[in-house]
């Protein structure tokens, strides 16, 4: 039977959801030229969605063979019904809840109102097009298929299948459209539960279940491995655990029924030793899942925090916090030359809202960054040191009450060393805690071991000293991406300042001063100080000594996907500090001008838990052990 392709003219391509998939979706369209009708039950989703493709329809762009439209940008518009949203469209992608009866239903309103030649296409993951057809007419079962999208515009790929009847020629159709969005088609040849992907990753999964079974290997050293092989970040045993052990077990029942496996070793092992018991990965972060608790701890998801410690939330309680004093006193016209700084730093701890800190170390020369490991009663610190043609920077440690200090590294390795941050990385090949640090005036980013050897240069940016857009300052880990970020701030008051990354693991052959994987993550900022990422939900936050109204500040945003920046509070003086305590809905933060505050991160509103002379730096909170 032959086909012709529907007229396209002005008609638009319908989705049916506008959620975080269906705006994205609809954004490749858009952005290709082609009109799209957007339906939504829900009022907020449609004005989100259509705000979604306003402000990001221009970076889709970018992925289109032939870049922005001749003919200018599709039109897009959202509505409540269905019947008004597919009359005229021909093309529907349907993205409802993966319920079977909820999908065939579907089916059958969309042959009613959608005009004759209109193809219907499911995003479904798990179902077959085949099994949604029940209720359509013999003439729509050859306009009906797959098509699957993952995440654009991050992962591109669209796969498409047949539902047993659909014309033939209706795959190289669509795949030409999708090539025009910037998408990736692949076509499965038949029906294949699974599509071609999940099939390939399923049985990734599968041998790995049994890998562990037989107690081959574990989480961490698969991962290891993988990781090494592939030269990627992403890891299957840490994307288990994200996805959720339960989800992972019920999407290998899947296959178990349909191709007659026997699952005790794999999802019979899983839900013996772990579903069961309530280990299910980052959802169960004090159970764990394939990795150990302290592993899944590190970062711990702001809802699943905020929710477990509501009635804290009401309190407000402060953890105790370790403050650094730069020793400038709060006007100092010097800062940041250092020139005549002293050491007049100090290490404070506070341990409840405005009352007086006590001091645990004196003496410092211009202390910055401070981070904390009670389980092993040691804190770290770094000092910008007096003189930068001096290269007198420096890395500390000592106990928790200030005794035992120790030099990790000094006499010319480091110039003016910046934010330091202590990561236990279970996936480090040397042991797995190291700290990270940027040194400024030193233009690079380090990492070295707890005791100060494994010195690495992670990047060295040219120049000298000089070269202010060069500086790095701010730094922290994401351990989910297995990404470092960094801020170059760029100089003051200039909106030049940025944030990168890079990954965690050096390419084979690169070294700090020429690795290919440094990424632009924001730019155009007013002069990004220092860093801290939630990873488990990929929101970094940062602080901000940049001029008003968008400088002096606490900020946020996505690090993938809508990038959008959020400002969260405003009007600090010379911000440098933070640290999150989403636990609790705060973020401190801590200023030049002697301040330190918890911010609410619902809404903005700052309190003063400190506030004198001083002027602070470096801050972290003693997490209770
Ligand atoms: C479409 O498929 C993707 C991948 O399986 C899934 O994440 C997403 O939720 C689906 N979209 C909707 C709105 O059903
Ligand atoms: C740095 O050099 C000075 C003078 O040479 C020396 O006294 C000090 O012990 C050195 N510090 C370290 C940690 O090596
Ligand atoms: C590995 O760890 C040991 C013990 O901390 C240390 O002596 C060694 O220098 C480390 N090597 C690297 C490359 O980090
Ligand atoms: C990077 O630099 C190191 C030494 O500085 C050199 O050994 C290596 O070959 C360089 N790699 C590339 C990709 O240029």
């Amino acid at each position: 039977m032959t086909w012709s392709p529907p007229i396209i003219g002005s008609r638009p391509v319908a989705i049916l959801g506008g959620g975080v998939l269906g705006r994205r979706i609809a954004t490749s369209y858009v952005a290709a030229g082609f009109n799209v009708h957007i339906r939504d039950p829900f009022p907020q989703a449609r004005i989100d969605a259509l705000k979604y493709i306003d402000e990001n329809k221009e970076s889709y762009t970018s992925f289109c063979p032939s870049g922005r439209p001749s003919s200018g940008y599709g039109t897009y518009t959202a509505s409540e019904d269905i019947e008004s949203a597919v009359k005229d469209a021909w093309l529907v992608i349907e993205a409802v809840p993966e319920k079977i009866e909820l999908k065939i239903d579907t089916f059958a309103e969309l042959d009613k109102y959608a005009p004759k030649d209109c193809i219907i296409g499911s995003n479904s993951s798990s179902f077959k097009s085949s099994l949604m057809i029940e209720k359509v007419s013999e003439e729509r079962k050859r306009l009906c298929c797959n098509v699957h999208y993952t995440m654009p515009p991050t992962i591109r790929t669209v796969e498409l299948m047949t539902d047993g009847f659909t014309h033939e020629e209706i795959f190289p159709f669509l795949s030409e459209v999708l090539r025009k969005c910037g998408m990736l088609p692949a076509t499965a040849r038949k029906e294949s539960t699974g599509f071609i992907f999940n099939r390939l990753w399923a049985a990734v999964k599968r041998e790995i279940l049994l890998i562990l079974t037989e107690g081959v290997s574990d989480a961490a050293e698969i991962d290891r491995l993988w990781s090494h092989m592939f030269q990627t970040s992403v890891l299957p045993c840490q994307l288990m655990d994200r996805v959720g052990l339960d989800t992972v077990a019920f999407i290998e029942d899947n296959y178990i029924n349909e191709r007659g496996l026997d699952g005790s070793s794999t999802v019979g092992w899983l839900r013996s030793n772990y579903i069961s018991q309530g280990k299910l990965g980052l959802k169960t972060p004090e159970q764990g899942g394939l990795y150990p608790p302290a592993s899944v701890e590190v970062n711990p998801p702001l809802n699943s925090a905020v929710s477990a410690s509501s009635e804290k939330q009401e309190k407000k309680e402060m953890p105790p916090l370790f403050l650094l004093d730069v020793g400038l006193g709060s006007n100092s016209p010097s800062y940041p030359s250092l020139a005549g700084i002293s050491t007049n730093g100090k290490i404070l701890r506070l341990d409840s809202p405005n009352s007086p800190p006590k001091a645990l170390v004196t003496g410092l020369p211009a202390p910055d960054g401070i981070d904390v490991d009670p389980s092993a009663d040691r804190m770290y610190w770094t000092n910008m040191g007096a003189d930068v043609s001096a290269r007198d920077g420096s890395l500390m440690s000592a106990r928790l009450d200030g005794t035992d200090r120790k030099t990790l590294l000094s006499n010319g390795t480091l110039t003016t060393p910046k934010q330091l941050i202590l990561v236990k990385d279970p996936l480090s090949p040397n042991g797995s805690e190291k700290l990270y640090f940027c040194d400024r005036e030193g233009l690079s980013v380090h990492r070295c071991n707890v005791d100060g050897s494994g010195h690495e240069v992670l990047v060295q940016n040219p120049g000298t000293a000089k070269d202010i857009k060069h500086w790095c300052v701010g730094i922290t880990v994401d351990l989910a991406r297995r990404k470092f970020y960094w801020t170059q701030k760029g100089p003051s008051k200039s909106n030049q300042g940025r944030i990168y990354r890079a990954n965690l693991d050096f390419l084979p052959g690169e070294d700090g001063s020429n690795r290919s994987d440094i990424e632009v993550v924001f730019e155009g900022l007013p002069e990004p100080i220092d860093l801290e990422i939630e990873s488990e939900t990929g929101v970094l936050y940062w602080t901000d000594r940049g001029e008003h109204p968008r400088g002096s500040s606490l900020n946020c945003a996505q690090v993938e996907g809508d990038k959008t920046v959020k400002l969260l509070a405003r009007h600090f003086h010379e911000p440098i500090g933070l640290k999150l305590d989403l636990g609790r809905g705060q973020i401190f933060v801590s200023d030049l001008g002697g301040s330190v505050y918890a911010v609410d991160v619902k809404t903005g509103k700052k309190t003063v838990v400190h506030r004198d002379e001083g002027s602070y730096t470096g801050i972290v909170t003693l997490p209770e052990a």
